[in-house]
């Protein structure tokens, strides 16, 4: 996971506290969002019409958003988050309105102040999409996987609707949307929404979402895009030369829906639907409902990548039905999420599996807090992140660290208490925003009923408001990787790889062999591994990224070929972060990095190139 170093930031003094042991949970109040500008909250915003044009020649997006709201409060003016947006004109029930945009913050863009009248009920923003929109790609027919056609898509999450969208931009405001898209002939237009399945001949496509969601969960792909079903539900969408693999790959994402709904409770959004994108999508997935963003990073030929899936498939219940209620609380978006995910692959995949998903977690959890530092307030599960970017959260901490205190809360209680307790907490807090202390407070008065025993065992505050990893954090049986250990010690004895006893092995024990090596190996080992395993050339992305850190390490040519080509093309930032970061460790290195990234920045995402632009630029 990706994330820069972090300075320590006090915790605010007005921080709400968290629900003290054995008392009467009193609900917390809702926390400040930092990271808009909107007074949304104030003001009813209850729905977005929507209505754009595509330009993907001239890679701007034009049009309308028409704001429906309530202004129960009587408020002087309503204030939208944008960021890098020109605004035409704002009308407000149909009246054309003075508007101001505010000089641009760090991270945060311009305010645009609108002013309204007590009974004001609608507001029109005339605007179009600027050449640093975060959160828009947009590319060049060879940037896609068929190479005949541009292509686009959106990223909102943390924080970059705005840059598409003028809109109330915290995860806080939820509202439904309508939308109307005009796009080149000939290519597909999708959202986060109802989707259509076909090119249709007007160019124009209607989108619904009626479920209210946050600006966070609005997204966009235009491109040469087809269809094909999975089951009735679910199916997939890809560039036609991608199609059939992507529909084999992802065959089991219909059972993937029904046992989700057998652990937690009926999927509320529909249809559920994953597109693969183009190889520059920066990010393995991201949940828009009805409709999953994927890497195409994940297509391994063996569906050994799939629980990446399952980890978006289970934000429709940790996230897009109960969200976290401000970046702070991110952990409760992703850890679990990650739970949910690892409840899902164990059920289909059995236990042992599932223990290396959990095991590989638990590593990556390690280096994280070992990066950020081991003290750092950044390792706590309730962030900070006043004044800053919330990517700078985007850590395993929300994730596996988030998802190992509900492990052991598990393991404390036992699974079908918690099962439970987890099913009751969607249902209640279902289309709300939750913050941590309001978490607290429910685990309190619907679990633990202020138990000191279970109090004492779980330490829930070491979790929550503590550094690193607690003391009493589980770990999961290691018996497939202890069977992995044994041959890897055989290996760094001697033994030839040809004598291993590798059969069966899974994309997770190939990490586990591979991760756990000593941290150069000799150019002959590196060598033998290779003609044995064929890991310079294998298909599968997680194996091939950490076999290309190694050759840098060991300084293994033979692989760089390979590399270069999977820089040329991979925009996962995931992927690309430790290549660059590797090669830019030594003085001998850097001017390969240097100039690999000249030659492929353009194909980067505006977020990659930001991370790495610090990173391989610096003197
Ligand atoms: N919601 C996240 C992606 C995200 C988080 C984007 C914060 C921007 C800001 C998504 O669900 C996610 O976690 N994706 C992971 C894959 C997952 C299997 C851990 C990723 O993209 O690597
Ligand atoms: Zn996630």
């Amino acid at each position: 996971m990706a994330f820069a170093l972090l300075s320590l930031v006090a915790l605010n003094a007005c921080e709400p506290k968290p629900a003290k042991e054995g008392s009467v949970a009193v609900a917390p109040a809702a926390a400040k969002d930092l990271h808009t500008q909107s007074n949304a909250d104030s003001i009813a915003v209850s729905h977005l019409d929507l209505d754009i044009n595509v330009d993907l020649a001239g890679k701007r997006i034009s049009g309308t958003a028409l704001w429906t709201i309530d202004n129960k409060n009587k408020l002087k003016e309503l204030k939208l988050d944008t960021y890098d947006l020109t605004i035409d004109s704002v009308l407000v029930d149909g009246k054309k309105a003075p508007h101001t945009l505010a000089p641009a913050l760090p991270h945060l863009g311009s305010a645009l102040h609108i002013p309204i009248g007590d009974n004001a009920k609608q507001v029109a923003v005339y605007y179009k999409t600027g050449a640093n929109a975060r959160a828009l790609q947009w590319l060049d027919p060879q940037q896609t996987h068929d190479k005949k056609s541009p292509f686009l898509y959106t990223q909102s999450e943390s924080i970059y609707a705005r840059s598409w969208i003028p809109c109330p931009d915290g995860p806080g405001i939820r509202y439904s949307y309508a939308a109307r898209v005009t796009v080149p002939k000939g290519l597909l237009a999708l959202m986060s929404a109802e989707n259509p399945q076909q090119v249709n001949d007007s160019s124009v496509y209607h989108f619904k979402m009626e479920t209210p969601v946050p600006a966070y969960l609005m997204a966009l792909a235009v491109g040469d895009i087809q269809f094909r079903p999975i089951n009735e539900r679910t199916g997939v969408y890809a560039e036609p030369g991608m199609i059939d693999k992507v529909r084999n790959e992802f065959e089991d994402v219909g059972k993937m829906v029904t046992t989700a709904e057998q652990l937690y409770g009926p999927y509320r959004w529909g249809r559920y639907d994953v597109i693969v994108l183009p190889p520059g999508f920066p990010i393995g997935g991201m949940e828009n409902p009805r409709l999953t963003f994927c890497t195409p990073t994940v297509i391994a030929g063996d569906r050994s990548l799939v629980s990446l899936i399952a980890h978006e498939l289970a934000h429709s219940w940790s996230g897009n039905l109960v969200t976290n209620a401000t970046w702070n609380d991110f952990w409760l978006n992703e850890g679990f999420t990650v739970y949910f995910e690892r409840r899902i692959m164990e059920q289909l995949m059995g236990k042992t599996y599932s223990d290396m998903l959990w095991e590989l977690g638990y590593q990556d959890l390690q280096t994280a807090v070992d990066e950020i530092g081991p003290k750092s307030p950044d390792t706590w599960l309730k962030l900070n992140l006043t004044g800053r970017d919330p990517d700078d959260g985007l850590t395993d901490i929300a994730y596996e660290k988030g998802s190992l205190l509900l492990e052991t809360i598990e393991r404390t209680v036992g699974r079908q208490q918690f099962d439970k307790f987890l099913n009751d907490y969607f249902n209640d807090h279902a289309f709300k925003t939750i913050t941590t202390e309001q978490f607290l407070a429910y685990l309190d008065e619907h679990l633990l009923h202020g138990d000191s025993t279970l109090y004492k065992k779980i330490d829930i505050k070491a979790w929550v408001y503590g550094p690193g990893i607690p003391a009493n954090c589980p770990r999961a049986d290691m018996e497939r990787f202890t069977k992995v250990d044994a041959e890897r010690t055989k290996f760094l004895n001697g033994t030839a790889p040809a004598q291993l006893t590798t059969t069966g092995w899974t994309t997770h024990e190939w990490l586990h062999f591979l991760r756990k090596m000593p941290a150069t190996l000799t150019d002959a080992q590196m060598k033998a591994l290779d003609e044995q395993y064929k890991l310079t050339n294998t298909g599968n992305s997680e194996i091939a990224d950490l076999w290309f850190v190694m050759s840098i390490r060991a300084g293994y040519k033979a692989a760089y070929p390979a590399m270069e080509q999977f820089l040329s093309t991979v925009g996962r930032r995931k992927f690309l972060q430790p290549l660059y970061a590797e090669m830019m460790k030594t003085p001998a290195n850097q001017p390969m990095a240097r100039n690999l990234y000249t030659k492929y920045r353009g194909n980067y995402h505006p977020l990659a190139q930001e991370t790495l632009d610090k990173m391989v630029n610096k003197k």
